[in-house]
């Protein structure tokens, strides 16, 4: 019984996404995180500025609530998997089906494209603060 009461709570710290079982501790393989940055730099420029905005800060013109990419209260329940699978997945199960939601890159990136910018967020996280 107190098992089922804390994996609800778990899911319902990731509403509406995608996180398979053990996704959450999953570790990014990238052997140089510094060269895995600067690739992801560059994706997330092409990628995810345009909502996100340019520093991840979530003011980019082409959505209206794009999440702050830098906040210290979600860094601190996004570790690097649940990162990894939200970029992934998307925000899988639509609350709002709009538009300007979180689309899923499983389609049009590779996964070591998407670990990639998990290293970008993660300089983004500590030089923008
Ligand atoms: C079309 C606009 C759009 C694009 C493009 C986009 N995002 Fe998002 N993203 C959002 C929105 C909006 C949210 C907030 C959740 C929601 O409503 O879907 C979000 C949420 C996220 C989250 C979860 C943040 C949290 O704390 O839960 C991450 C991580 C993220 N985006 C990374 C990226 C990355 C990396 C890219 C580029 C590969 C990207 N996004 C491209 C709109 C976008």
């Amino acid at each position: 019984m107190l098992l089922a009461v804390v994996t609800a709570d778990a899911a319902a710290q990731y509403q509406g996404w995608l996180i398979p079982p053990g996704g959450r501790d999953e570790r990014s393989p990238v052997t140089s995180a510094r060269s895995a940055a600067t690739k992801g730099k560059a994706l997330f420029a092409a990628n995810c500025a345009r909502c996100h905005g340019p520093e991840g800060k979530g003011n980019g013109t082409d959505s209206d609530h794009a999440a702050d990419l830098t906040d210290d209260l979600r860094s601190s329940i996004n570790p690097e998997g649940v990162l990894f699978y939200k970029v992934w997945n998307g925000h899988a199960v639509q609350l709002r089906v709009q538009i300007d939601d979180m689309p899923a890159f499983k389609d049009t990136l590779t996964r070591d494209d998407v670990w990639a910018l998990v290293e970008h967020l993660k300089v983004l996280r500590t030089t923008t603060r």
